[in-house]
């Protein structure tokens, strides 16, 4: 809880100062440069990739067609975030598009995470075979498209957005709820576990 208090109130601080940096911006939002428009990003999901808080997620790296729909999904407010919605409204389809693809050519940084130990990554394997988040995820959780990389995605973060596809209060794809519903809670622990070290 304690955890949670502060991210929201670091969060509100950050956000404050984003929403008064774009309102403020002496150049008018359409005729921003996509280096101005990825500016405010840093502040949260990191200078050099590596976001500043354990539940915000990586997006250097990720891929480009998901990174685009969950941009869309936080304006239309299919995915509800009170901290991307205001930002992802400022967005036209066209810079979407634009952030996605520029995100998506970064590196893949590396949070240092340590592997998980054998039986967690023996239970998240059985996870993995019996629903099959490889058949979308693929071999090496790498993603493709509009699927999501996990491998080296934060651990809390993965924890979190997982329990939030569970109870849909993520609802932006209810297959994904429907998949984390029928995975028990002890294999999703060793599947954040496991992702978060690949
Ligand atoms: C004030 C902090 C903050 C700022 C600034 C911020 N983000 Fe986020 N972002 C978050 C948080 C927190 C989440 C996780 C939301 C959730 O799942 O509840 C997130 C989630 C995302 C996601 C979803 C990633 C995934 O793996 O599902 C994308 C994409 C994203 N942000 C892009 C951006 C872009 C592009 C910018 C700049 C235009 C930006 N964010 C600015 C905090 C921030
Ligand atoms: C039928 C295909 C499919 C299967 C099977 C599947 N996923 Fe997914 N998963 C997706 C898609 C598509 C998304 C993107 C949803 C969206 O647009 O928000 C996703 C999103 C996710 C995310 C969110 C990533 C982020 O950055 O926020 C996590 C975590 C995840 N899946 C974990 C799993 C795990 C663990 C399994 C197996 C237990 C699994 N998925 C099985 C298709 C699948």
């Amino acid at each position: 809880m304690g955890g949670r208090l502060y991210s929201s109130r670091l969060y509100g601080a950050i956000l404050g100062s984003v929403v008064a940096a774009m309102a403020f911006a002496i150049t008018p939002l359409r005729a921003q440069t996509l280096d101005d428009k990825v500016q405010v990003c840093s502040a949260c999901h990191g200078e050099n990739g590596k976001p500043v808080d354990k539940t915000i997620p990586n997006i250097w790296g990720q891929q480009a067609g998901y990174l685009y729909i969950q941009l869309r999904d936080f304006k239309r407010g299919d995915r509800k975030s009170e901290i991307m919605q205001p930002i992802a409204s400022a967005f036209e389809k066209d810079d979407m598009m634009a952030i996605a693809e520029y995100f998506s050519k970064k590196p893949w940084p590396d949070l240092g995470q340590p592997r998980a130990p054998k039986d967690v990554a023996q239970r998240a394997r059985t996870a993995d075979g019996s629903i099959g988040c490889t058949g979308c995820h693929l071999d090496h959780f790498q993603g493709d498209s509009t699927v999501p990389r996990l491998a080296g995605q934060g651990r809390d973060y993965l924890a979190k957005t997982m329990a939030d596809f569970r109870t849909r209060a993520r609802g932006n794809n209810p297959g994904m709820s429907d998949l984390m519903i029928a995975t028990s809670s002890d294999d999703l622990a060793a599947l954040a576990e496991y992702l978060a070290g690949l």
